[in-house]
């Protein structure tokens, strides 16, 4: 199984909206995936259309022990994709942290058992430089980090770059991608254009700003599953073949 991290220390940048999106098109294209939500908002399971009661039943059940890892996973409606709401991914990481049995690498341990079972696993994070956060780039083959082009988002990206560029993480490999892009601003195409001769690695693809994202919450569903059409959807295809290219050389 691959692992793949939204990640970025700055809020509302697309994590949750490129998680999702990204991990419908691998369900689509066959690959068994699962949602891994680590952010407590648990905005990825809502957007997949997850039940709240299901989810209190289950959250009981891993309490008293009934419930392991592989089985926290709640199949959503879509084929081949299924979610580990936040809710539960967070309690059984207390869980595991308050037994340390796993050592370092508890979330690894964590993710074990989904193994076998699926395919790829791509994990939605909080917006923070967490002990789960550095968990996760410990565990994850790429950190995929939502960029929007401003000059206070890039800071934030130089923050995390010098954060992880201790020896401990220096095999994470981080792959940025800018989103909630808009060509008519002056500044955003600045940005664009320099960075990407600057920084060779960064996806080609772009997501433009585009209010069919935001539609993901009325709806409750990845953007092709209701505007298949729309450039959002379309830039997300594109970059999920991008990703995949990735995923085939690690
Ligand atoms: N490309 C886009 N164009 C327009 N709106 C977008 C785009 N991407 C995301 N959004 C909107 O921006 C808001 C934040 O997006 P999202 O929840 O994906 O960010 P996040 O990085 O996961 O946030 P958080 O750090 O709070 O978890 C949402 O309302 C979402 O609909
Ligand atoms: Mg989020």
């Amino acid at each position: 199984m691959k692992t793949i991290a939204l990640f970025n220390i700055k809020g509302g940048v697309g994590k949750t909206t490129s998680a999702v999106n990204l991990a419908y098109l691998a369900a689509q294209s066959g690959l068994r995936t699962t949602v891994w939500d680590l952010d407590p908002q648990g905005c990825a399971g809502f957007y997949l259309g997850i039940d709240d009661s299901e989810l209190q039943q289950r959250a009981s059940r891993l309490i008293e022990g009934k419930l392991g890892s592989d089985e926290l996973r709640i199949a959503s409606s879509y084929e081949n994709l299924s979610v580990v709401p936040a809710d539960l991914s967070l309690r059984k990481l207390d869980l595991m942290l308050e037994k340390q049995e796993a050592g370092k690498n508890f979330f690894k341990a964590l993710l074990k058992p989904l193994d076998e079972a699926q395919d790829l696993a791509i994990i939605d994070c909080a917006p923070a430089l967490s002990r789960s956060a550095e968990q996760v780039f410990n565990t994850a083959d790429i950190l995929l980090v939502p960029l929007i082009p401003s000059p206070l988002s890039l800071r934030a990206y130089e923050q995390l770059r010098e954060f992880t560029a201790q020896k401990k993480w220096s095999d994470v490999k981080i792959v940025r991608f800018f989103t909630q892009v808009d060509r008519r601003r002056k500044i955003q195409n600045e940005i664009l254009e320099t960075r990407k001769k600057r920084f060779p690695e960064m996806l080609k693809t772009y997501i433009p700003y585009a209010s069919a994202l935001e539609q993901m919450g009325v709806h409750r569903a990845p953007v092709g599953t209701f505007a298949a059409s729309s450039a959002p959807a379309l830039a997300y295809s594109v970059m999920w073949s991008e990703v995949k290219r990735l995923l085939k050389n690690i």
